[in-house]
C-alpha cells in the first residue's frame, strides 16, 4: 500500500500502524501496537490533527501537512476521520500520503514561470526604453537614431533565441522531438561548428583546434542535433575563457562502442558547488556576466536532453581558474 495508516483508540493508543507509516516515521516493528501514539511517533502536527479528526462529526476529513525527516525532507499529507469504535468509543483513522515528489514539482513549475517571465522582461524594457526614446526626438537624429534600432534589434534577436531555447526544451521534454537518426559523420559537424564559433573566439583572442581522427567510425545520431550540442559547448567554452586561452574538441572511440567527444578550454573554471547543478534551466553561475554575454542559462539543460535522447552521456569536470572538460558520447552507427 502506498498510504501510510494508523487507526488509534479512545485513548490514542494505537489499533493499527501499516508498513508504509511505521517507514514514514520510522517506527521499528517491535513498537507500536497498543502503545500511546504519543510515546511512539513525536510530531505535535500529527497529534494536532488526530485530535481535531475526534472532533469532527461529519465525513469531512482533518488535514494537515507535516514536514518529516531532517536531512532529505519529506511532506506527507495526513487526512484523519473519527473512527466509531463498538462500546461507544472514537477512535481516529488517518491515512497519510507522501506529496514531497508532487510539491517539489509544484515548485520547479513556479520557478520556472518566474525565471521565464524575467528573462522575457529584460529585453522587452530594453527595446519600450528605446522605442520611446527615438520617439521622444532621437529618431530625428540620426546617429542615435542608428545606434538605438542597433540595440533594439539586438534585444528582438536576444527574445527570438529565449523562445527558440523554450520551444526546444519544451518539446524534449515533452518527447515531442523527433530524432531523425541516420548514420552520421563527426568530422564535418565539427568542422562548420568551429566556422560558427571562430569570430567569437577570435574577438576573445581564445585559441581554437580541433582533432578528429580520420579514421573515426561514423556515430548512430541526428546531424542537426549534434550540430546544436556542440555549438552549445564550444560556445560555452570560448565564452567562459579569458584572452590567451585556448578551446579544443577532440574525438575517440570509446567501450559500448560509442564516440567519445571532448570540449576542453582554459577558462575561469566552474566550483565544485555550481558544478552539479549547471545543467539545470536557468542556471548561471554569474548572471550578470551571462546576460552580458548573450546567455540565458538554457544552453547546457539542452545539451543534457539532446545527449540523452541520443542514448549518450555527459560528463562535465572542472577546476576554478584552470578550465573545463565537458564530454559526451553518441553510439557508433553499426552497418547493418
Ligand atoms: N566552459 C565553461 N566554463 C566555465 N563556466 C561554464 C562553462 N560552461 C558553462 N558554464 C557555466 O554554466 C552556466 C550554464 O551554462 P549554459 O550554457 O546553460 O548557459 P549560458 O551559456 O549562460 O547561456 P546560454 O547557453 O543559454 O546562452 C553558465 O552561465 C556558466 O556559468
Ligand atoms: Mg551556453
Amino acid at each position: 500500500m502506498v498510504e501510510g495508516v494508523i487507526a488509534l483508540d479512545g485513548r490514542d493508543e494505537i489499533l493499527w500502524l501499516n508498513e508504509r507509516a511505521r517507514a514514514m516515521f520510522r517506527v521499528d516493528d517491535q513498537r507500536g501496537r497498543g502503545r500511546r501514539v504519543l510515546e511512539v511517533i513525536r510530531n505535535t502536527d500529527l497529534h494536532a490533527v488526530v485530535a481535531e479528526a475526534r472532533e469532527r462529526q461529519a465525513d469531512v476529513p482533518a488535514r494537515r501537512e507535516l514536514r518529516l525527516g531532517e536531512r532529505e525532507e519529506r511532506i506527507v499529507e495526513v487526512n484523519a476521520l473519527p473512527l466509531r469504535l463498538p462500546g461507544g468509543e472514537t477512535g481516529v483513522v488517518a491515512v497519510l500520503h507522501d506529496v514531497s515528489e508532487l510539491r517539489r514539482l509544484e515548485q520547479v513549475r513556479t520557478e520556472f514561470v518566474a525565471n521565464v517571465s524575467h528573462e522575457l522582461r529584460t529585453p522587452l524594457t530594453a527595446i519600450q526604453g528605446y522605442v520611446e526614446t527615438l520617439l521622444g526626438g532621437a529618431i530625428a537624429e540620426p546617429e542615435n537614431a542608428q545606434r538605438f534600432l542597433e540595440i533594439v534589434l539586438r534585444h528582438t534577436e536576444r527574445l527570438g533565441r529565449l523562445l527558440g531555447d523554450l520551444a526546444d526544451l519544451s518539446n524534449i521534454e515533452l518527447g515531442k522531438l523527433a530524432l531523425r537518426l541516420a548514420e552520421t559523420k563527426l568530422a564535418p559537424i565539427v568542422e562548420s561548428v568551429l566556422e560558427i564559433t571562430w569570430p567569437r573566439a577570435e574577438s576573445g583572442r581564445v585559441a581554437l583546434e580541433a582533432h578528429v581522427p580520420d579514421a573515426l567510425p561514423p556515430v548512430y545520431a541526428d546531424h542537426d542535433r549534434v550540430a546544436q550540442i556542440l555549438i552549445n559547448l564550444v560556445d560555452n567554452a570560448v565564452k567562459y575563457t579569458p584572452p590567451g586561452g585556448r578551446v579544443s574538441v577532440s574525438a575517440a572511440v570509446v567501450a559500448g562502442p560509442a564516440v567519445e567527444v571532448s570540449v576542453r578550454d582554459s577558462g575561469v573554471g566552474i566550483s565544485s558547488a555550481d558544478l552539479p547543478r549547471v545543467t539545470e534551466r536557468f542556471y548561471r553561475v554569474d548572471k550578470a556576466r551571462s546576460r552580458e554575454l548573450g546567455g540565458t542559462g538554457l544552453g547546457l539543460a539542452i545539451v543534457k536532453h539532446l545527449v540523452a535522447a541520443h542514448g549518450g552521456n555527459l560528463q562535465l569536470e572542472s577546476e576554478l581558474g584552470r578550465g573545463t572538460l565537458v564530454r559526451f558520447t553518441l553510439p557508433v552507427a553499426t552497418r547493418t
